[in-house]
């Protein structure tokens, strides 16, 4: 295989490295061109650049593969849970049992978040959307852990150890966060974790559970749930990832870093897409629209309208995600018995586009955003919070790339450059000068 290649410029020849991944795809070393070449990349969207060399997630998007540290999504979903997900996607390994005991204990003992904390939410309307609270409300967390690792009464501890106690800290309290804030916007109590419930049980008690009416989440709901986390919790470089790694790159500590990776997956194009996808097939279904109208108004160059849920950056062929929630959604509506309209129009939209020259020539696929908010639906999370989900699921991820960009050997802070295409030099005419002058004048 070549290893490297040659680029010509005005009859100058530059030999330019490739680097090889470990599943040979291809990258072009472009970290001296600029000095080689006086020439920089040009890629907005970054679409055809890699940022930064990974470990955590590998993605083949013509293939529809998708591996955590090399294990199948398809198997950790069949086999796994979400904490076991979080352990591998942060350490690079699957816990033993003694690991997964003492993570598990640090996540009980840290799902209370302080009680000075709970006034803040009182600082947020009641309309305040979910996400712009767990960002805020994350940030505000990292005062209250300024150590970021020591456990009082303690002893100092190593590095390895604070990252464990700072990643449970986080992955538990993200849970509390988004339950006291659906609690703050239905005017309801707090109610608080309960330490003999397991991660996703816990959430859905203090989402649900009413000081005179304690909620327990069936066992299908609580798997269905923690199969969307697990399925959520990494996606390497997308622009929530990127962006915690950008943060990250500064020296950010991790709270400050996530709070910001909340912000870019709050957009509609990205996290936000999960609510979209639900508010669309609600407007079918109240008439407003019919899926063949849906179809047509997606292939319309001059309508802004898109499937939502459907096509991805990377994925140019199923996004094995919303293979498998599509499975875990039809299972637990039988299970459970349960109906939802949204669901047939949503089969009939994928049968429609998937059987598109549209969808088919641009291989355009559903993606990870088109089931699952019919199982948050079913069991009861409001839309408003879908993107919350998200969020809690895809913090191990987060973890895992602020971790690598803390360790790298050679952490460079992000700072990507321009083509300028503003004004040429001008000449500034100051005010006194300005008799009918303009300002600026060019020189
Ligand atoms: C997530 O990156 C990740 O890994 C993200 C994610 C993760 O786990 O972190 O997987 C989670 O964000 C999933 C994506 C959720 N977003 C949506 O479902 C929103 C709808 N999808 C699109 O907006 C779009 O597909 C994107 C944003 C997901 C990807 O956009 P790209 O890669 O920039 O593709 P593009 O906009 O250049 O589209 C290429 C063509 C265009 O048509 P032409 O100009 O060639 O004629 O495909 C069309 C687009 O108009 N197109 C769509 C479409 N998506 C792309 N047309 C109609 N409906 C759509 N959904």
């Amino acid at each position: 295989m070549a290893e490297n290649v040659i680029l010509e410029i005005d009859d100058k020849k530059y030999n330019l490295p490739l680097i090889i991944g470990t599943e040979g795809e291809k990258g072009i070393n472009i970290l001296k061109l600029r000095d080689q070449t006086g020439c920089i990349a040009y890629d907005p969207g970054f679409g055809n650049t890699a940022s930064c060399d990974s470990k955590i997630t590998y993605i083949n998007g013509e293939n529809g593969i998708m591996r955590y540290h090399g294990i199948p999504i398809e198997q950790l979903a069949e086999g796994s849970d979400f904490i076991e997900v979080a352990y591998l996607l942060i350490w690079g390994k699957i816990p033993t049992a003694q690991e997964r005991r003492h993570f598990s204990d640090l996540l009980t003992d840290n799902a209370l978040i302080h009680e000075n904390l709970k006034s803040h939410f009182e600082g947020f309307p009641s309309s305040a959307h979910p996400m712009a609270m767990l960002s805020a409300m994350i940030n505000a967390l990292g005062c209250y852990h300024h150590d970021l690792g020591k456990i009082e009464g303690e002893d100092e501890l190593g590095p390895e150890q604070q990252l464990e106690v700072l990643a449970a800290r986080l992955i538990s309290k993200i849970r509390t966060i988004a339950a006291f804030s659906y609690k703050m916007s239905r005017g309801e109590p707090f109610i608080y974790p309960d330490p003999n419930l397991r991660y996703v049980s816990n959430f859905l008690h203090m989402m649900f559970s009413l000081p005179h009416k304690h909620y327990e989440a069936m066992p299908e709901v609580a798997k269905a749930l923690d199969m969307i986390l697990m399925l959520h919790a990494d996606h390497e470089q997308n622009c929530s990832t990127t962006t915690v790694r950008m943060v990250a790159s500064a020296g950010a500590n991790l709270f400050s870093s996530v709070s910001a990776g909340v912000c870019a997956l709050w957009g509609r194009l990205h996290g936000g897409a999960n609510m979209a996808v639900i508010n669309m097939l609600q407007q079918i279904h109240d008439g407003g629209l019919n899926a063949k109208k849906c179809i047509e108004l997606a292939k319309d160059p001059k309508s802004d309208f898109r499937l939502m849920g459907f096509g991805h950056r990377v994925y140019k062929n199923h996004d094995p995600r919303a293979r498998i929630l599509k499975g875990a959604c039809e299972r637990l509506f039988t299970k459970l018995d349960h109906k939802d309209p949204l669901l047939d129009i949503a089969l009939e939209l994928e049968d429609l586009a998937l059987n598109d020259s549209y969808f088919i020539e641009r291989k355009l696929y559903p993606n990870v955003d088109f089931y699952s908010g019919m199982i948050l639906r079913s069991i009861g999370i409001p839309t408003n919070m879908f993107t919350v989900m998200f969020a809690i699921g895809r913090l191990p991820g987060w973890i895992a790339h602020w971790r690598e960009v803390h360790e790298a050997e050679n952490m460079k802070i992000a700072r990507p450059r321009q083509i300028y295409t503003g004004n040429k030099e001008l000449h500034y005419v100051p005010m006194a000068q300005r008799q009918g002058v303009s300002p600026i004048e060019s020189k």
